[in-house]
């Protein structure tokens, strides 16, 4: 497997002097080619300034970010992006299909091609009737499908999503994970999704990257050994599941296992210690009686 995406020794502070504030602290990892992979983390704790970092919207303060093997400088053109917040990323003024096709505007394709790619688009999101309405005819999740859509026409060789099902009900947000691993799987592309949901993160992805409190830094980087073939309801219920999100909710919640381990093994060392010498306190006593 070749490498996507190269993040190392990335740092980004916002301000500076006294008000400054380190929104990522010294984050390496790679991304396979045709991984989806997941970031999860508390809120505020620097994920969107990650993805921002990797997408090339914001200069980290240090740091290397590299696609296939060429460094970010700017936004690289075989990289989308899908937001959270659906209603202000879609134009309301153009029809659905016209907003899948905008960022097509500028690669050198001709006008056919371009209505040809917002429509297989559409259509793997299940949207294939709706291309004439606009925006605000639809529901949120038909909208945020057409936000997935409109990063899916440029054919990316690295789809980066933020939080992209939180502002959708319980119900569309099953539905849309499950879109999200049909679609990476048919086109082989490399996801990166980030996410303050555990069971998301695992249900979603091959691996799990957990992310501390702000400044974000690396907890843990966990592989997801679930089939392939995943259900909202089996898949959620079965003990590797259920394992694995503990786990996750472990690392969010407690700090990194080898820590925990240590702090259990300090703890069980002094009860010992406190043991051995009530031990000899009561060995003493009963000698001098
Ligand atoms: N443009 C900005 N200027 C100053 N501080 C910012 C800016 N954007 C984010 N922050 C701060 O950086 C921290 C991380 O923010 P963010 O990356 O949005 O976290 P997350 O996406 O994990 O919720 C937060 O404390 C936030 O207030
Ligand atoms: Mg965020």
């Amino acid at each position: 497997m070749s490498t996507m995406l190269e993040v190392s020794g990335l740092n980004h502070r916002y301000g500076a002097g006294e008000k400054a504030h380190v929104a990522v602290n010294d984050l390496s990892f790679t991304v396979e080619t045709g991984q989806l992979a997941s970031i999860v983390g508390p809120s505020g704790c620097g994920k969107s300034t990650l993805l921002r970092c990797i997408a090339g919207l914001v200069k980290p303060t240090s740091g290397r970010v590299s696609l296939h093997g060429d460094d970010v400088s700017g936004v690289p053109e075989d990289l989308a992006v899908v937001f959270q917040d659906y209603s202000r990323s879609l134009f309301p003024w153009l029809s659905v299909a016209k907003n899948v096709e905008f960022p097509l505007r500028w690669r050198n394709l001709s006008r056919s091609e371009r209505r040809t790619r917002a429509q297989e688009a559409l259509e793997s999101v299940g949207l294939s009737g709706v291309g004439s309405k606009f925006p605000w005819q639809l529901s949120g999740g038909m909208q945020q499908r057409v936000s997935i859509a409109r990063a899916l026409a440029s054919r990316p060789a690295l789809l980066l999503m933020d939080e992209p099902f939180a502002s959708v009900d319980a119900q569309t947000r099953f539905e849309l994970e499950d879109l999200t691993r049909r679609v990476q799987r048919e086109n082989g592309s490399t996801v990166l999704v980030v996410t303050h949901d555990i069971d998301e993160s695992v249900y979603l992805s091959d691996r799990v990257l957990v992310l501390s409190k702000s400044p974000a830094t690396i907890v843990a980087d966990l592989p997801v050994g679930l089939p392939a073939e995943r259900n909202q309801i089996t898949t959620r219920e079965s003990a590797e599941f259920v394992t694995l999100r503990g786990e996750v909710a472990r690392l969010l919640h407690g700090g990194a296992p080898e820590a925990v381990t240590a702090a259990a093994d300090a703890a069980e060392y002094e009860l010992a210690q406190q043991d051995a010498a009530a031990d000899s306190a009561e060995a003493e006593a009963r000698t001098k009686s």
